[in-house]
């Protein structure tokens, strides 16, 4: 038999929103760090559009907060401060260049690691902009850096 919504998970509250900010300081700063159901997130405000991470790097914690965000291959990325991997805002997915070896003349070509940096929801309502954590069932990189012992930046802002 169906029960559906008679009881609610308590699993279901930590995949619930969270007001991180207002719109209107965003757009300004172009990024602010939160803590979402403790666990830290960045977001990015990039030509128009709201994008939410894991704000440690998915190869050995970097600061995303703290990169340059880049276009490659058209893509817009963050480049994370301390080796430099590029990760999609879009997607988390890590990109590379690969080149032909039998071809060493030929432009090498950006190639995708597959997701390791795991994305959050951004919706904004009312001038608040709210972050939902991913509930995508896959292991993701990056969820190494988002909990237990190696949790270590604090957010500041
Ligand atoms: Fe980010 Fe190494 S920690 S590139």
């Amino acid at each position: 038999m169906d029960l559906e919504g008679s009881v609610q998970d308590p699993e279901d509250k930590e995949y619930s929103s969270v007001c991180v900010g207002r719109e209107d300081d965003i757009k300004k700063s172009e990024r602010m760090t939160a803590v979402v159901h403790d666990r830290e997130v960045v977001i990015f405000y990039h030509r128009g559009e709201y994008h939410a991470m894991d704000i440690r790097c998915y190869h050995s914690g970097g600061p995303l907060h703290l990169g340059e965000i880049e276009d490659f291959d058209g893509r817009p990325c963050i480049v994370c401060p301390w080796h430099k991997y590029k990760i999609t805002l879009a997607t988390g997915e890590g990109l590379y260049q690969s080149k032909n070896p039998k071809d060493p003349s030929a432009k090498p070509k950006w190639c995708s690691k597959g997701i390791k940096q795991r994305i959050h929801r951004v919706t904004v309502d009312n001038g608040n902009i709210y972050v939902t954590l991913s509930k995508e069932p896959f292991k993701c990189d990056s969820d190494f850096y988002a909990t237990g012992d190696f949790k270590v930046i604090r957010s500041s802002s």
